[in-house]
């Protein structure tokens, strides 16, 4: 599964902390988008998609929430409660995100603008898309 925690260097004295983060260094890609999921209602589980293209970074700067990932073979639960912690996710993997605690902040780096054809949003869609591209990877 092609998603990988990345720690951040954290820049701290007396004051506090501060994490820098900077296209192409910390993050693996260049930066064309920035948003963030907050208030999040009790219970909630939101996400339910996949990207075609798209590349992220997921990373919890208040509070804490779980991330449940799915590349259609392997399935994996992260949890982000770290402001200096990013989880990268690559295109192509199921992801849905839930547990979020009642002050947290989901802040997502994205390599592209939004764009509603990038996204599979029906499961058994994602699926059948992730077998079709592993078949034509092991093609190649
Ligand atoms: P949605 O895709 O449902 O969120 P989740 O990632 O939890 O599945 O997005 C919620 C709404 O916000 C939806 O109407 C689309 C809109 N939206 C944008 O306009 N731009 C964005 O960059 C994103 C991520 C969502």
């Amino acid at each position: 599964m092609n998603i990988k925690i990345i720690n951040f260097q954290q820049h701290g004295d007396e004051r506090g902390m501060l994490v820098a983060l900077e296209e192409a260094k910390e993050i693996p890609f260049n930066i064309r988008r920035v948003y963030y999921i907050y208030g999040t209602a009790p219970n909630v589980r939101r996400g339910y998609h996949a990207h075609k293209k798209l590349e992220q970074i997921l990373i919890c700067i208040s509070g804490s929430c779980t991330i449940y990932l799915d590349d259609g073979n392997i399935t994996k639960e992260i949890i982000l409660q770290e402001p200096y912690e990013g989880l990268y996710i690559s295109n192509g993997i199921w992801r849905e995100m839930y547990d979020f605690s009642e002050n947290a902040v989901l802040l997502v780096l994205a390599s592209e603008l939004y764009d509603e054809s990038d996204y599979i949003r029906d499961y058994q869609e994602y699926i059948a898309y992730s077998r079709q591209n592993n078949y034509m990877e092991k093609e190649k």
